[in-house]
């Protein structure tokens, strides 16, 4: 079971110790965003106990006004009149400027925490290591950074002040009512029993209507952003009629949950009306007697219906915001959940120095699994020399990619360790780490902005010769030029869209710029058609001189260049030679090779 949002979407159906341990996790999120704050959220506070508080004299001083002040200005003494009347106006205008700075402060506040919790977000998703991107996908880190933020953002804009005043302004009113006129105090009492139940019920149906209304809408994001990401696929396949059919599904079942909700809120409304009008003539009937009684004061009733009556106006305020009030819980959970995993593969507390690499790497009784699924590296050793160049084959699934990503240190061995230049990986610096190996993948992957700036990442501030030379030493210089902008060119903008033997090309520039001591492709060339390996092919050789490299290599023409052959096999090397010796034996990269020299003619 892992609480870190594998799955917490998915889920409704948290156990009681699980529930706990989210709520806590996400209470310390909520005090470590709020206590940069704390003095002015506690003016905040201040402010709005104080405002509401002043808000709520209102009907006591009307009680004041007809019961003491009234009987005197029809004697003509208006003094009493005026000052009540100028208490009244007083309360107004405190009411109404304490009320600006609250929200001036609150709205701050608010802007505040949700910025810092979207910067929060990205650096430590970004700083996350493989292992949780591979775990967590692009959908799901999408929608915490989407609509987990917004509905936070929504009830910080606005929800959360309704909530907190609303509830303040009840409690004060109950106060002001019991301190009024205590039987008018008891007749509201008994209609909180009504009130409460219908609340109750009310919260537990739209608890599990919000959540499940939040499940579809999220399953509905993360379809879209698959879709869409995965877009060649679906026209390559030609799935976009089952797509349809599956994003209709989804629609449908996220509108279903919208009309269970507006039903829900159909019932609660007229209720709440019901029993508020209830109380009302409840309290008007019982005062209604005591004043004809003489018991009584006219505008002591006169203030226990308007206070019976706006003890219920929040009500649904704070009903429909505890609902977004809910949603933000539940997403604040969530991001409280990526907010606390830590990188898989931590930066070492004390790295050990190295520069200078030479590129040796060894992996020592190596065991590794991914965090689900079998043992993939039993008891793994192999020894590369520095400068060598390793053709890594084997069939799919072999172990080829995570032998490359436990060189890069995208994951860390449960037993043994990998050293490079007797260094284990785990001691050295990331910023080491990513300067002396370089993997370059079949994606490939543009970021936007120029193709010298694209090149540049390999060695930040590099100049722009040295950029060029980069490309030429690969071989990318002359289609970059032949480009609208040559080096300067979008890679995102119309015209500067590059095919994927281009982008590859690019990328190796970017590497050779970068000058690792270690160098990884994993697949790099085998999106390529041909002509465009071709091409790549010659860039390659300068490319691979001087370095440590490990190609693995689905089409065979890359294995010529190669020192040495290793042939993978479940997680174990098979075949360890020479790619000419090797090709002349009898072995399993003897078959591959010849079916693959057949191929070719
Ligand atoms: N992120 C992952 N989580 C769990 N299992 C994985 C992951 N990546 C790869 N595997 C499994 O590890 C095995 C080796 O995969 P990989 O190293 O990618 O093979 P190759 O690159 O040789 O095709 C496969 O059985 C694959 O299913
Ligand atoms: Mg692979």
């Amino acid at each position: 079971m892992s609480l870190y949002g594998t799955n917490d979407e998915e889920r409704t159906d948290l156990n009681k110790e699980e529930s706990r341990f989210v709520r806590a996790r996400s209470r310390r999120l909520l005090g470590s965003l709020l206590a940069p704050m704390r003095l002015r959220l506690i003016l905040a506070i201040f402010l709005g106990v104080i405002s509401t508080a002043i808000r709520v004299a209102g009907p006591a001083l009307i009680a004041l006004g007809i019961d003491w002040a009234l009987p005197r200005a029809i004697m003509r003494e208006y003094n009493e009149l005026w000052i009540v009347v100028g208490l009244y106006l007083s309360a107004a205008l405190m009411t109404s400027i304490l009320t600006y700075y609250f929200l001036m402060i609150t709205a701050r506040l608010a802007q505040n925490v949700v910025f810092d919790l979207r910067n929060r977000m990205f650096v430590h998703t970004q700083k996350l290591s493989v292992e949780f991107h591979e775990r967590y996908t692009a959908g799901r880190v999408i929608a915490r950074q989407t609509s987990d933020l917004e509905s936070i953002a929504e009830l910080l804009a606005g929800g959360l002040n309704e909530l907190a005043i609303g509830a303040m302004f009840m409690f004060f009113t109950a106060v002001a009512l019991l301190l009024l006129d205590p039987v008018s105090f008891l007749v509201l009492f008994g209609a909180l029993l009504p009130l409460a139940l219908l609340t109750r019920w009310f919260q537990v149906k739209t608890n599990r209507g919000y959540r499940k209304q939040r499940v579809a809408s999220s399953r509905l994001i993360q379809y879209f952003v698959e879709s869409m990401t995965g877009i060649r696929a679906v026209k390559a396949f030609r799935k976009e009629k089952r797509n349809e059919k599956h994003f209709g599904g989804l629609v449908e079942d996220y509108r279903g949950h919208n009309a269970h909700l507006i039903q829900l809120f159909g019932i609660y409304d007229p209720g709440l009306i019901l029993i508020g009008n209830a109380t009302v003539a409840a309290v008007l009937l019982v005062g209604g007697y005591r004043v004809l009684e003489g018991s009584l004061g006219i505008g002591v009733l006169t203030a226990a219906i308007l206070y019976a009556r706006r003890f219920f106006d929040p009500m649904e305020e704070i009903a429909i915001f505890y609902n977004s009030y809910q949603s933000a819980a539940s997403a604040l959970e969530k991001i409280s959940g990526v907010l606390e995993e830590e990188p898989s593969v931590p930066e070492p507390q004390s790295p050990v120095e190295f520069d200078s690499a030479k590129g040796h790497i060894h992996f020592n009784g190596v065991k590794f699994k991914y965090s689900t699924g079998p043992t993939i590296l039993h008891k793994f050793d192999l020894e590369i020399p520095a400068g060598q160049t390793i053709a890594l084959v084997g069939t799919t699934g072999a172990g080829k990619s995570t032998l490359a990503k436990l060189i890069s240190r995208f994951y860390d061995p449960s037993l043994g360790n990998v050293t490079i230049d007797g260094v284990d990986v785990r001691d050295i610096s990331n910023k080491d780490l990513r300067r002396e190996v370089v993997m370059v993948t079949q994606e490939a992957y543009l970021f936007s902005g120029t193709v010298a700036e694209n090149i540049q990442l390999g060695r930040p501030g590099a100049s722009i010769e040295d950029v060029m030379s980069a490309a030429k030493a690969v071989g990318a210089h002359e289609f970059i030029l032949s480009l609208p902008e040559g080096y300067d060119t979008d890679v995102n903008k119309r015209g500067g869209r590059v095919s994927a033997g281009q982008r590859q090309l690019i990328s190796f520039a970017r590497a050779f710029l970068a000058n690792p001591a270690v160098l990884i492709l994993d697949e790099a060339t085998s999106s390529l058609d041909i002509p465009s390996e071709r091409m790549v092919q010659r860039g390659l050789k300068t490319l691979l001189a001087g370095r440590t490299a490990v190609i693995i290599a689905h089409r065979l023409s890359t294995v010529s260049i190669a020192d040495r052959v290793l042939v993978m096999e479940h997680g174990k090397i098979i075949e360890d030679d020479a790619p000419k010796v090797l090709a002349a034996g009898s072995g399993k990269f003897a078959k591959l090779y010849k079916a693959w020299k057949d191929s070719l003619v």
